[in-house]
């Protein structure tokens, strides 16, 4: 099994195992358009043969955040170790952009405890991520995930409307 950053070549594979786990809410439903033109975010596992295992994700809010996201494996290759070494290649991923702080929502905390995740009590801690997902979430009130981080809780933000009105008054 060999781990590697994605091609636009592995954009239909990604779309199809994502979608495959969004109907009950596990994963983030996502367009084909959106994983194409965030393929680079994505890190993919493959057999030595060239077969798709699975894919995760790192989602770059800026220098004080970065997200896992969209992981999942085929379930053939679950279990297998396939998993964890994406998953640790999207936190040496964001070790090498300087960034401190990787999140997560997660069913499934026990897997991420193991890699240095730690469940943060208040989702409000991490707003950048409630602002870009939470919002147009279905769930939104009835959320059943476990808000995690991984290093220092961001002191800053950057999204938001109170970003946005200070981006207005800088484009005056
Ligand atoms: C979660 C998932 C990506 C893990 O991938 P995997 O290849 O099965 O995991 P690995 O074989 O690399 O397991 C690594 C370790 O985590 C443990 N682990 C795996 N899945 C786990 C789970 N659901 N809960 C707790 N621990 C888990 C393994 O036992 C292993 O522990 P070990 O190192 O002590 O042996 C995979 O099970 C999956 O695709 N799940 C469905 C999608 C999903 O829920 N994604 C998470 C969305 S936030």
């Amino acid at each position: 099994m060999r781990v590697r950053k994605a091609r636009l070549q592995d954009a239909t594979n990604i779309f199809e195992l994502v979608n495959s786990l969004s109907g009950d809410g596990t994963l983030l439903k996502r367009q084909f358009s959106e994983i194409c033109e965030n393929v680079r975010d994505f890190t993919i596992a493959e057999s030595e043969s060239g077969v798709f295992l699975g894919c995760g994700a790192l989602h770059l809010y800026g220098p004080h955040l970065a997200e896992v996201r969209s992981i999942v494996m085929t379930p053939g290759a679950k279990g297998k170790g396939a998993g964890g070494r994406v998953l640790k290649a999207l936190i040496d991923e964001a070790e090498e952009h300087g960034i401190q702080s990787v999140c997560l929502f997660t069913r499934i905390p026990d897997f991420f405890f193991r890699f240095g995740f730690r469940a943060v009590e208040d989702k409000a801690e991490l707003p950048d991520k409630i602002f870009k997902d939470c919002q147009i979430c279905p769930r939104l009130h009835r959320c059943d995930e476990v808000a995690m981080v991984r290093g220092r809780i961001p002191r800053v933000s950057i999204l938001g409307p109170k970003h946005e009105a200070e981006q207005l008054v800088r484009l005056g």
